[in-house]
């Protein structure tokens, strides 16, 4: 049987790249993207490492071109898409409304939301004709106002729904929101970084101790569930956001024997 083709925006570090060495793991062939074309092709190294074929599409997600791009090459090489990770995205701009900067606001929904509708609608056909998956990397800010994150919590709350859209328009496909919890990429790094000017100081203190008590959780460890899902996720949970410290998706994840935290 042949290999199944998953892409992957946003896979040159953190938990793009996690999920993509995990699938790589569990026998995909892969169409990586990311800005970063020096990290993306150190990435696309690892995943041939361990024995699956890989195209690499770099360029900025938010251009429609690159989704364009990145169906296109899967298409021309393996004539299949059985999955589509959305991962790629940028909490920045970190700032109150009263500060708002329309095109830092337009730049974070088109990278978190747009990329992503615009990913899923070039492969749809695809994702048809395999009933494949759609994961939509969302978060716990898509449910829970944070101040100083309105662009960031307005497109993952938009993510979500439009996962909900999307499940009841097709299907034949499966597509879920998945929250990762806290993990430690350069996403965290942005928020102890950026994040003291926008956010009162007790919210922003409690990223600060994520990282100094060791709670961040290693990107490969969320990625593992990720590609778990983006392989095998049942149907029934179209439209769902689901986080793995949760039922369902704790126990379907224990007895795939992938580690939770
Ligand atoms: N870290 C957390 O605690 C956490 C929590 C909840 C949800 N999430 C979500 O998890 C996902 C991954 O985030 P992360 O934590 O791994 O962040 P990260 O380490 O900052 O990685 C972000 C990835 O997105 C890519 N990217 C950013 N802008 C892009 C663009 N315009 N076009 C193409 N690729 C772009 C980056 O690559 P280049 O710079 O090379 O383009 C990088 O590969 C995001 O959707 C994020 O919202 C993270």
């Amino acid at each position: 049987m042949s290999r199944p083709v998953v892409l992957v925006t946003g896979a040159s570090r953190g938990l793009g790249a996690g999920t993509a060495l995990a699938l790589a793991e569990l026998g995909a062939n892969l169409v990586l993207n990311a800005r970063n074309q020096e990290r993306l092709h150190e990435v696309a190294q690892q995943v041939q490492a361990l024995g699956a074929a890989v195209q690499v599409v770099a360029g900025d997600i938010g251009d429609p071109e690159t989704p364009r791009r990145m169906v296109q090459t899967a298409l021309e090489h393996w004539d299949r898409i059985d999955a589509v990770v959305n991962n790629a995205g940028i909490i920045l701009p970190l700032a109150r409304i009263e500060e708002a900067d329309p095109e830092a606001w337009m730049q974070n929904w088109r990278v978190n939301l747009l990329a992503a509708v615009m990913l899923v609608k070039e492969a749809l056909p695809a994702l048809r004709a395999q009933r494949g998956r759609v994961v939509n990397i969302s978060s716990g800010a898509a449910v829970r106002a944070f101040p100083g994150w309105g662009a960031y919590c307005a497109a993952k709350a938009a993510l979500n729904h439009v996962t909900a859209v999307l499940a009841l328009e097709e299907p034949e496909i499966t597509a879920i929101a998945f929250r990762p919890g806290v993990v430690d990429t350069d996403m965290q790094a942005d928020i102890r970084r950026e994040g003291a000017r926008a956010m009162p100081r007790e919210w922003y203190e409690r990223f600060i101790r994520y990282k100094e008590e060791g709670r961040l959780v290693p990107p490969e460890v969320i990625g593992r569930m990720v590609a778990h899902l983006a392989l095998a996720a049942p149907h029934e949970w179209n439209g769902r956001f689901l986080a793995y410290y949760e039922e369902p998706l704790r126990s379907w994840l224990t007895a795939r024997g992938v580690p939770i935290p």
